[in-house]
């Protein structure tokens, strides 16, 4: 495990955030949640039926982990009214509500949105699209940022020369397919502040692109050079530049030909893909050819943290995972 990840679990422990598990009644999740416990990481509530989580793991310690059942929960009426209130414009009926409070990921996110929990992790059993729906309907996008995007901290082999303490982080690598300039804009500066907050880097943000600073024209590169133009406007003081291919961005001698001046050039520690299908690559190129250990995907540009386990994870990894959570939720 990378060292970073040991800081940001040092770091979640000190905040005490509480941490909805939506799959309470997961095997995995259940013995996650007795290593959280143990190492104090967050406060945690299980949504599930305590007899079932009891059954699948008779012997698990879980001192101080609130057990909650959307079917038997005093709340559930309540979060029910609050989505209602929320979605009635979009044609939900106060019926519809009732019955989706019973799902474990809605049950999650209208805790949080009640005010009761600080961040949710789901996604061991559930899809990427039925973990994020619920908190894209109903936590919404933060403050002056309206794509919620997702971004991968990748630790590096001990002693590369790129990064900042071995440390990259790249977006969008998960969510949003074919971003717009606007998206891409945001992309960036919650990329940015992931960065920050989270890697602990001071953010020097590349738009990534085949073509530096005009040496090639297409539609795909006004994009990228339209959204840089935007996150300027967005972030004045983020040092960010573009369009940089990936060598301008990180090589201090590609730098000085393509992209002379540069605040960012050849020493880039955010790299921002144009799409999907670039950053997906990308960030499998450096964990498998480059040998990094990648932490993610972020979700980021929430109101409050919620993300996404991979199916395959293991206990360990929705242990780094809440902690993760827990770090960005005290960044709120
Ligand atoms: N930012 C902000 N709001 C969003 C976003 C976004 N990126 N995407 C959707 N929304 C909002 C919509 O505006 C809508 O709001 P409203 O109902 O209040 O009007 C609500 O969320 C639901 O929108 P849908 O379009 O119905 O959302 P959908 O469920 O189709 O998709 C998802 C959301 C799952 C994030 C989708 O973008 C997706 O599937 N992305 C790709 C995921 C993927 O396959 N990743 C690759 C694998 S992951 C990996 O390899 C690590």
């Amino acid at each position: 495990m990378s060292k970073l990840m040991d800081e940001i679990k040092q770091k979640a422990a000190l905040l005490n955030k509480h941490i909805v598990l939506a799959e309470g009644e997961e095997e995995r999740i259940i013995r996650a949640a007795e290593m959280i416990a143990a190492k104090k990481i967050a406060r945690l509530t299980l949504i599930g039926n305590p007899n079932v989580i009891k059954a699948k793991c008779p012997d698990a310690k879980l001192d101080g982990v609130q057990i909650v059942d959307p079917a038997t929960s005093p709340k559930t009426k309540e979060y029910a009214a609050l989505l209602y209130e929320l979605r009635k414009a979009k044609g939900m009926t106060l019926e519809q509500a009732e019955k989706l409070t019973l799902d474990c990921s809605y049950y999650s996110v209208l805790m949080i949105k009640a005010g009761d929990a600080d961040g949710m992790v789901s996604g061991a059993v559930h899809s990427t699209g039925d973990t994020l729906r619920p908190a894209l309907q109903i936590i919404k996008t933060a403050p002056g940022i309206s794509t919620v995007s997702s971004c991968f901290i990748m630790c590096l082999p001990e002693g590369s020369k790129y990064g900042e303490k071995d440390v990259m982080v790249y977006g969008d690598c998960a969510v949003n397919i074919d971003p717009n300039e606007d998206q891409l804009a945001d992309i960036a500066i919650s990329t940015a502040e992931s960065a920050r907050t989270l890697a602990g880097i001071s953010p020097r943000v590349a738009m990534l692109s085949f073509s530096t600073k005009g040496s090639a024209k297409h539609d795909t590169v006004t994009k990228v050079q339209n959204a840089t133009r935007i996150a300027h406007e967005k972030a004045p003081n983020l040092d960010l530049d573009g369009e940089l291919q990936l060598d301008a961005a990180l090589v201090p001698a590609v730098a000085s030909l393509k992209a002379p001046g540069s605040a960012v050039a050849g020493k880039a520690n955010v790299l921002i893909f144009p799409d999907l299908e670039a950053g997906n690559i990308g960030y499998k190129l450096t964990q498998r050819l480059g040998g990094a250990e990648a932490i993610g995907p972020i979700c980021q540009g929430l109101a409050a943290p919620v993300n996404d386990l991979s199916r395959g994870c293991v206990a360990e990894d929705v242990v780094g995972v809440v902690a993760v959570t827990a770090v960005q939720a005290g960044n709120k």
